[in-house]
């Protein structure tokens, strides 16, 4: 083994991506390219586009991953790769790619399950100050981990190989997920009825600040009977990632953001707003570069209500669920990550609440809470050092499930 370099590709969605890592923990480059530019317009990634910009994209990411690490293909210990669960066309693309590295330089391939890598963002924003100052030796294992994004929400119970008896992979365990939207897809569909930009969050997350977050009193339905959604020991009929068994989950841990959604179209409609949020949405799509603050200006208080209000919900229903499961499985910490993890409010509430139970609880920065590469190559060193490695005939797969 030479310095321990791991060279992580990152395609299972919009963001093309490339980063060198060193030992699973230092991060001596990440490059993101995201293709946001090219799906705003449809309001949502179109699968067609993005395979089309990771083909474009692929080889000059990794060269400017390489150059930003000041190393050369030949320094690469080993690739590492999402596999799944993710868009199948835009897998292939960083798939493909990665066994050509791989085959080339005679060095392992080593296949990461995009879930796996959003906790290991957690770790590895932990760990970048250097050896010995990992908080991923300070948080207390196992962890329960609350994977929330745009196609995500799964609470896993996360659990690092025994120190000295065991080596290789973490092993994780399913505690929880969506039966429907993930918490990000109802923030992007919220975005999108209200006029504001594309992704929704981001946007959603600045504008909350400015409404009152009592003024729409969503609720969410406890999930009662969840056999009759799915039937009893069935696969779950939704789309792509989403797909997991629930039989054996239980039903507090089980999320729905299908209904606030439609909640709050509702609630547009019978005030009357709809023609409000159209205009709203042609008047910055005539902008040039729209920023959060011209869609404030094009905001009333209404409007700021109803955007504080929904925020204020989705962020109560993850919290109380993730801590619930928490406490129910025994997780000595809570690991907060993906795209959705970088909401304000959600970070001030879990921070709070976790202070309030003793329960340490930890995010990944902002930049590596969204989809990126450097999280892959992280994932990919318990697995490199338990010679866990894919062969040449990995293929992509779109509902790749963790635990
Ligand atoms: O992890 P990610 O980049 O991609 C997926 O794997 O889905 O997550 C993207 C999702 C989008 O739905 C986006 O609206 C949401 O994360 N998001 C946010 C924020 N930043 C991104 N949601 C709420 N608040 C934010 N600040
Ligand atoms: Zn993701």
């Amino acid at each position: 083994m030479g310095s321990g370099l791991i060279l992580g590709i990152e395609s299972s969605c919009d963001e093309t991506a490339a980063a060198v890592v060193e030992r699973g923990t230092l991060t001596r480059s990440s490059i993101v390219a995201s293709q946001i530019a090219t799906h705003a317009p449809y309001g949502g990634v179109v699968p067609e586009l993005a395979s089309r910009e990771h083909l474009r994209n692929i080889v000059p990411i990794t060269r400017a991953a390489l150059e930003q690490a000041g190393c050369g293909l030949g320094d690469l210990d080993a690739v590492a790769v999402t596999h799944g669960p993710g868009l199948a066309g835009a897998l292939l693309v960083g798939i493909t790619y990665a066994k050509g590295l791989a085959f080339a330089q005679g060095i392992p391939l080593i296949a990461v399950n995009h879930l796996e890598g959003h906790i290991h963002a957690v770790l590895l924003a932990a760990g970048q100050q250097g050896p010995g100052t990992r908080e991923q030796d300070e948080l207390p294992m196992p962890a329960l981990a609350l994977v929330v994004s745009g196609g995500h929400t799964h609470l896993f119970l996360a659990r690092p190989p025994v120190a000295g008896v065991e080596i290789g992979a973490w092993q994780y365990t399913l505690i929880g997920r969506t039966l429907d939207d993930a918490a990000g897809e109802a923030f992007d569909k919220v975005a999108k009825l209200l006029g504001l930009g594309y992704p929704g969050g981001p946007w959603i997350d600045y504008l909350a600040q400015f409404g009152d977050p009592k003024a729409v009193p969503f609720g969410f339905a406890q999930i009662k009977d969840k056999a009759h959604l799915q039937g009893n020991g069935q696969i779950a009929r939704t789309k792509g990632a989403r797909t997991a068994p629930i039989a054996d989950l239980d039903r507090h841990f089980l999320f729905s953001f299908s209904g606030i959604k439609t909640a709050v179209l509702r609630y547009v409609e019978v005030h009357g707003m709809r023609a409000v949020c159209e205009a709203r949405q042609r008047a910055l799509a005539a902008m040039a570069h729209p920023t959060w603050q011209d869609a404030q200006a094009l905001c009333d208080r209404q409007t700021l209500d109803l955007i504080a209000s929904f925020q204020h919900a989705v962020v109560g229903d993850l919290l109380r669920k993730t801590f619930a499961a928490a406490e129910a499985v025994g997780a000595a910490s809570v690991l907060v990550t993906g795209g959705v993890a970088a909401n304000r409010e959600l970070r001030v509430r879990f921070t709070a609440e976790a202070a309030e139970r003793g329960l340490p609880v930890a995010f990944p920065t902002l930049a590596l809470s969204t989809d990126n590469a450097a999280m892959i190559a992280a994932a990919a060193w318990p697995r490199f050092l338990g010679r866990e490695f894919a062969g040449l005939g990995l293929e992509a797969d779109p509902r790749l499930t963790l635990a």
